[in-house]
């Protein structure tokens, strides 16, 4: 399977199956940052709280956790498998998008953190990589909510202040390094809810200095060309929840009571009222710029995502520190290093003397041993040619023996006719 990198490098998701079951799964492999001194790796505490977070959710529009995993160097999440894709890829498929549409999502988003402010976690990763889609091929999509490594449960009278999160998308407490709250996602859901309606991103601007400037100053407005048939109600809700104050920003609950999103939930229930439909028909929106910023937020991502930036910067740095230790190491162990050459060169001058004299020794037996197999092979020669004379002369002396057999029997014979 072919995984794709999440928070930086450190973790990645691929599809698994259990075995026993055929269910299919995600599984995020989670790098451990091995010391307290590196910055390699996510640290125990942060895998810690998303899997804390994780294990306490079970709701229709958020992700869960099935099982955990765990080695020396990883932490592996099995979770709920998300295989529709990201909204904002689907909702730019498509030809025109109505508002009583893109509200049916919108609410789908506003119940999932719903759920998580009613617990008092706050995502503070809200954007369209985000908000997945269970699956696509049906009439209504369900939306999942994903990646909890920057949730946070928020508890009170103990202020958390952090900078994290995609700058494009982040509320302006976070810029300015403020406490933060439930009231930072309700931000970057107005964001969201922009983009989905315009294709127009409110703040970025031409650098990451200017989009934070942006947000801090909420410097944004409904461009015509962007929002000419946009509905008002649509741009209050916006509005609303664009808001600096954090106290005066829109809660779950009131987004979720927000005229734009009830009234298409009334439409819904009645669709008697054909007036009011017809008003929405003729508020469709065309797609052609969303597709543009989803190619355009695709193809940008590495380069500016700041957690991604951070983090690769992180590893840099971390690779910097290694090789400095690595050289005083070397500047240290350069001296020792030195005499122990010194002394390994000297061993060697001897070992070489050694078996230079040995190879002598050995030569000289070597030809010693050579010399005497020739004498033996001389000797061996010498040996049979004394074997292959014996022979003959024993035949020889067979033969005469054989005669001189004749003889002796011819002169018994002789001997005997005398003494007859
Ligand atoms: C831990 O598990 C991961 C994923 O299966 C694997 O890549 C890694 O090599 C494992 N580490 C050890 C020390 O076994
Ligand atoms: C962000 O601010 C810069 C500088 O003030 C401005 O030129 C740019 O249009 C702003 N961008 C948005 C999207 O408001
Ligand atoms: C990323 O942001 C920089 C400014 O920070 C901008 O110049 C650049 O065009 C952006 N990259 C892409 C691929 O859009």
């Amino acid at each position: 399977a072919s995984g794709f990198p999440l928070d930086g490098q450190f973790a990645i998701v691929k599809r698994c199956k259990e075995k026993s079951t055929g269910v299919e799964y995600a599984a995020k492999f989670i790098k451990k940052r091995q010391s307290r001194a590196s910055r390699r790796g996510v640290r125990r505490e942060e895998i810690e709280r998303e899997v804390d977070i994780l294990q306490e959710l079970q709701h229709p529009n958020i992700i869960t956790l099935h099982d955990v995993y765990e080695n020396r160097t990883d932490v592996v999440l099995i979770l709920e498998l998300v295989s529709g894709g990201e909204l904002f890829d689907f909702l730019a498929q498509k030809e025109s998008l109505s508002e009583e549409e893109a509200t049916e999502f919108i609410k789908q988003i506003l119940n999932g953190v719903q759920y998580l402010h009613s617990k008092k976690i706050a995502h503070f990763d809200l954007k369209p990589e985000n908000i997945m889609l269970l699956d696509n091929n049906v009439h209504l999509p369900r939306i999942k909510l994903i990646d909890f490594g920057l949730a946070h449960r928020i508890k009170d009278g103990v202020e958390f202040k952090n900078i994290f999160g995609t700058p494009e998308f982040v509320a302006p407490e976070i810029v300015n390094y403020e406490p933060l709250g439930l009231e930072a996602d309700m931000w970057s859901i107005g964001v969201i809810t922009y983009i989905l309606l315009s294709g127009a991103s409110p703040f970025l601007g031409d650098s990451k200095q200017e989009t934070l400037a942006n947000i801090s100053a909420v410097n944004f407005e409904f461009d015509e060309e962007f929002f000419g048939s946009t509905s008002e109600l649509a741009k209050c809700f916006i509005r609303q929840l664009l808001v600096k104050d954090t106290r005066k920003r829109l809660k779950i609950q009131d987004a979720l009571n927000h005229p734009w999103i009830k009234t298409h939930e009334r439409l819904e229930d009645n669709s008697a009222t054909v007036e009011a439909q017809m008003k929405v028909e003729s508020q469709q929106l065309k797609t052609k710029r969303l597709k543009e910023y989803t190619i355009q937020s695709h193809s940008s991502m590495p380069p500016n995502n700041t957690y991604v930036n951070f983090e690769r910067f992180a590893s840099v740095l971390e690779d910097i520190s290694l090789v400095e230790m690595g050289l005083e190491n070397v500047a240290q162990k350069r001296e020792s290093l030195q005499d122990d050459v010194e002394a390994l060169l000297s061993i060697y001058c001897e070992k070489e003397a050694w078996y230079k004299e040995e190879s002598e020794s050995i030569r000289q037996e070597l030809s010693q041993v050579r010399y005497e197999f020739r004498k033996a092979e001389v000797l061996r020669k010498g040996l049979q040619e004394d074997l292959r004379t014996t022979d003959a002369s024993l035949a020889s002396i067979d033969s005469r023996y054989l005669t001189r057999e004749a003889h002796l029997s011819s002169l018994r014979q002789e001997l005997y006719a005398e003494l007859r």
